[in-house]
């Protein structure tokens, strides 16, 4: 299997993915609709602009290229945004991936990797979240991958149609070349806006809450290289070829940093002293979310190859030197 579709291959995980198939022998076909994604982020690939939804031009693509496989990046992806446009998720992140795997089907492809999400485990009722905690999403974002969670175990059992859900915890970093990295406009994570400050692009970040019950107050998270997600997809299409069986797969470091480590962390690694203050909490934002990813260790060998010290430096790189 060679010839790999990565729908939204233009955005922030998706560019990355591409880049390392490519590395690793794999034929990556980029189809995005550049709401999101960015041109420059897959510089030398074949490129189909078409929407996610448009069966037309998928069956035109998976016939082109003689696709053997699809991944799943283009969704919407903001918690906030979720809540008050849901309208706009269901669409996007559900109703366009029924048309996407009705093509599929339709044109006998029978390997999906879907880009799932922490969301949807909404307030964990354990210390740490492996595939087994209980999936109750508190928003529309997280809905909307459940959704698709579940229609991927329903299409297997009728079509036969193979998917691998990898939960992504917080996706963070950049290539450690420099020329990829994350751009979202606005911007809303953490890592990026914490940099834009040091950078002096910002004036301040804000801190949303220091009234959890976390050691300092501050938000959990659990950061994850995007070049550790992208071997994730690599070694989850791989074995899901080679066993023929759906999966799912949650994916963290397993080590959860607050909000106030990661922007003394992020001073000590530029050197600048940028302010950060304290403000409201932030709705949505459950206290603290970090994987537990034995299983995806167990079963694929992927361990994360970044820690949170390696995941800033790329970032910081590409904050000074990006080109889009
Ligand atoms: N935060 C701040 N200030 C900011 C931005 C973020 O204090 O300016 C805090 C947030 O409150 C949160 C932490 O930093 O506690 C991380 O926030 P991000 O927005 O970077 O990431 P989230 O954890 O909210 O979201 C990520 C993904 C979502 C996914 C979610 C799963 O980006 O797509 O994890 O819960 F849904």
């Amino acid at each position: 299997m060679k010839n790999i579709l990565v729908i939204g291959g233009a955005g922030y995980i998706g560019s990355h993915t591409v880049r390392m198939l490519a590395a690793k022998g794999y034929n990556p076909v980029v189809l995005d609709n550049l709401s999101k994604g960015h041109k420059e982020a897959v510089q030398g690939y074949p490129f189909e602009l078409a929407d996610l939804g448009d069966k037309a031009r998928l069956a035109e693509t998976f016939k082109k290229y003689n696709i053997e496989a699809v991944m799943h990046f283009a969704a919407f992806a903001e918690v906030g945004e979720s809540v008050k446009e849901p309208s706009k998720y269901y669409h996007n992140n559900v109703a366009k991936v029924l048309d996407l795997l009705d093509a599929m089907v339709e044109n006998n492809i029978h390997y999906f990797v879907f880009s799932s999400t922490a969301a949807t485990f909404g307030e964990p009722v354990k210390p740490t979240i492996n595939e087994q905690h209980p999936q109750l999403p508190i928003n529309p974002y997280g809905n909307t991958k459940l959704m698709v969670e579940k229609m991927l175990a329903d299409f297997d059992v009728a079509y036969g149609l193979k998917a691998t859900a990898l939960r992504y915890f917080n996706a963070s970093g950049a290539d450690d070349s420099g020329e990829i990295g994350e751009s979202h406009n606005p911007e809303s994570h953490l890592i990026p806006i914490v940099l834009q400050a040091a950078a002096g692009k910002r004036p301040s970040i804000k801190m949303f809450g220091n009234d959890y019950p976390t050691p300092d107050g501050t938000c959990v998270r659990d950061y994850i290289h995007v070049n550790d997600l992208a071997r994730a997809h690599i070694l989850a299409l791989e074995k899901m070829a080679k066993d023929n069986v759906s999966e799912r797969f949650n994916l963290g470091s397993g080590s959860g940093f607050s909000v106030k480590e990661l922007v003394d962390e992020a001073r000590k690694i530029t050197g600048i002293n940028f302010k950060a203050e304290v403000a409201p909490r932030r709705p949505g934002d459950p206290a603290v979310l970090v994987a537990d990813s034995t299983k995806a260790q167990q079963v694929l060998g992927w361990k994360p190859e970044y820690n949170l010290t390696r995941i800033i430096e790329t970032a910081w790189n590409w904050e000074q030197h990006r080109k889009y």
